[in-house]
């Protein structure tokens, strides 16, 4: 059968075919406006129509800035939404999961079956004296254990903080003793690019003398265990009670914490809630992604990070829908991979970041063109701004152009996605993301607040009422979620990104304070900053990102020693910190030792300077410096070192 073609082009712009309105599950252009008209009330509608809640809340919206609540007085489990409401259908297929090995089978688990798992480990939890209100550190690979450990908690109303399991023990250690952790979910290990890695030794370390009482193992690669802090992941299943009571939570709960970079050296404990964030997880997959019970939904983000929770484990679930969950590398054992398993496991929606499109794009079309990639319904992108050509290369070579390009504007803060276009309105316009979600709004203000004219660059800010989905503060540390947010505009939040609207559509910029993002990956300039300080070599230094053809930015370092010359042995010792301290995702692609740094008189420093010298422009307000001669110096070294 031919595949159904859900675009068409009019205008020299692409909308959504009749074949796509018929099946979207959101067609009406006028719901924006509804929506806008009153949000509160919109949100009110969606929360009683698409979650099961145990109680209906008292009051739907509750402003006292800087926080704000949603459903006040509601109660509801989240697991339950996830879970035990869609076992009607207990053969339906919840997640699929294929290990990277190719000679393994990909396990294919129903919502009986998860049902069945969840309940068990959570009391698995509880044995373990996990009670409502107590964090767990889950610090695992891809695998099928993530999604139980995580339902689990917010089954007892446990609070779970994740870790990518690319991070490093100091990473870690850093992010169990911020949250006080009683217990460490982790495995011995997984498979990438062929090989078993050891995660257990880091896990290890980072436990040692923290407040870590057990740690609970997943084996994957087949080491064992041993000592009285050690319990093995798939044997305390199997010992466990089989039914466990579903806690009920406030919906202002919090549900997780998930760490992100900002602009300091320490990262931020986000705090998302419980009901707010299910419905922004639940509408957002409806009517982005147009999930029906069903569907499947691959989102090839890591859970340790945002998209990870929102869109590869909790919403394909809240929608009763199947998620896709592999866990390996892209390109292995060849660059065909991740078009074999859309094919064989017939993924509808796809949703990757435009690093991995960049990626795939410099590799023979053939590793695509032998795939049967007609499943596919709905492509997604996000992470960061995707330019023009990468964009009509997804939208061309991967969804044959038959499907839609979302991309999809957010952040860890906001728990689900923000701006794009819907696959029933349209229309889809490459590097544009598109509208606020129906009952959101954005602006685009100058630094004092003030909307800028149409088509004029500036900040990206969010008015009241803010979205269901949003960070209700940040972990133990009010100032930060003050001064982070709400101390630019006060009554509005600040996203840190800049945009402009584009034919009345969203354009993102990107971001306009000292954040990078690697591969898609938020990380700090401060934190890389922090971990090269440690040596004691190092005098001063400088991050700052470059742009990179496939990762979009990478770190570079400009680094001023104390005494004695930089050398080759020297960088690779100074990536190595970083290596130790974050992980090699935030590792720099290029330490350049420099005399001095470009400062201000009030010992600032310029990092708009060094950005603007890597790209080859020329640097604008010199000025300010009291050290201009570090410029010309700085631009000689970078030329040579090339
Ligand atoms: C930052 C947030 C939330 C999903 C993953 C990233 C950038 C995100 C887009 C997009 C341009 C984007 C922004 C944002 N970003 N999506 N579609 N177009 N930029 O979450 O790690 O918290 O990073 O990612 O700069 O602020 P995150």
């Amino acid at each position: 059968m031919k595949a159904p073609k859900y675009v068409v082009k009019k205008g020299g712009k692409y909308w959504p075919s009749n074949a796509m309105k018929k099946i979207a599950n959101m067609t009406d252009k006028n719901i924006y406006d509804k929506a806008a008209k009153n949000p509160v009330k919109f949100w009110e509608g969606v929360a009683k129509e698409g979650l099961t809640w145990e109680k209906e809340w008292d009051k739907t919206y509750v402003e006292k800035l800087p926080y704000f609540e949603w459903f006040k007085g509601g109660k509801l489990n989240f697991c339950v939404n996830c879970v035990d409401r869609h076992l009607e259908h207990p053969k339906r297929i919840a997640m699929i999961w294929v290990p990277e090995p190719t000679g393994e089978k990909p396990i294919e688990i129903t919502y009986g079956e998860l049902y069945d798992k969840v309940n068990k480990f959570a009391n698995v939890l509880k044995e373990n004296g996990i009670k409502k209100g107590d964090v767990v550190s889950i610090y695992l690979p891809m695998v099928p254990q993530a999604l139980i450990a995580m339902l689990a908690c917010t089954r007892i109303g446990a609070i779970h903080s994740v870790v990518f399991s690319a991070f490093s023990a100091d990473a870690l250690k850093a992010r169990i003793e911020d949250g006080k952790a009683k217990i460490l979910i982790t495995a011995d290990g997984y498979y990438r690019r062929g090989k078993p890695e050891d995660l257990l030794k880091k896990a290890k370390k980072a436990a040692h003398k923290t407040t870590i009482k057990k740690i609970i193992v997943v084996n994957r690669i087949g080491k064992r265990v041993h000592g009285k802090k050690f319990l093995d992941f798939d044997t305390e299943l199997q010992i466990a009670e089989s039914y466990c009571k579903p806690e009920t939570m406030n919906s202002e709960d919090t549900m997780f914490i998930l760490y992100t970079s900002g602009t300091t050296g320490k990262p931020k404990g986000i705090l998302h809630d419980t009901g707010g964030y299910a419905i922004q997880a639940y509408q957002t997959c409806k009517w982005n992604f147009d999930l029906h019970p069903g569907d499947v939904m691959w989102c090839t983000a890591d859970i340790g990070w945002i998209t990870g929770h929102t869109y590869a484990m909790y919403g394909p679930l809240l929608a009763g829908a199947t998620t896709l969950v592999y866990e390996g590398g892209p390109d292995y054992p060849n660059p065909g991979r991740w078009w074999k398993i859309i094919q064989d496991h017939e993924v509808n929606v796809f949703y990757t970041a435009p690093t991995a499109i960049r990626m795939f794009m410099k590799e023979d079309f053939k590793w695509i063109k032998k795939h049967n990639l007609s499943s596919l319904k709905i492509l997604g992108t996000v992470g960061e701004p995707i330019d023009q050509k990468s964009w009509m290369w997804y939208f061309n070579k991967i969804g044959g152009e038959r499907c839609p390009v979302i991309d999809t504007w957010w952040q860890t803060e906001t728990g689900g996605t923000l701006i794009n276009v819907l696959p029933g309105i349209g229309p889809f316009v490459p590097t544009v993301s598109g509208l606020s979600f129906p009952g959101i709004k954005h602006v685009i203000v100058n630094e004092k607040g003030k909307e800028v004219p149409k088509g004029k660059p500036g900040l990206l800010a969010q008015k009241s009422p803010f979205a269901p989905g949003m960070l209700h503060g940040v972990h133990n540390n009010h100032k930060k979620y003050v001064d982070t947010y709400w101390k630019k505009f006060k009554t509005m939040y600040d996203t840190s990104d800049g945009a402009y609207l584009q034919n009345g559509l969203i354009r993102i910029t990107g971001r306009t304070d000292d954040v990078m993002k690697v591969a898609g990956h938020r990380l700090s300039t401060a934190e890389v900053e922090d971990a090269i300080h440690d040596n004691r070599k190092v005098g001063d230094v400088a991050v700052v990102p470059m742009p990179n053809k496939i990762k979009g930015q990478v770190p570079i370092a400009f680094v001023v020693l104390k005494h004695g010359k930089g050398s080759k042995k020297l960088e690779k010792k100074l990536k190595k910190y970083v290596d130790i301290k974050i992980g090699p995702t935030a590792r720099p692609a290029r330490i350049f030792f420099v005399e001095d740094l470009p400062k201000t008189r009030s010992g600032k420093i310029m990092r708009r300077i060094l950005k603007a010298l890597l790209i080859d422009e020329e640097p604008q307000g010199l000025m300010t410096l009291v050290n201009p001669g570090s410029v010309g110096k700085i631009k000689e070294i970078i030329k040579a070192n090339q």
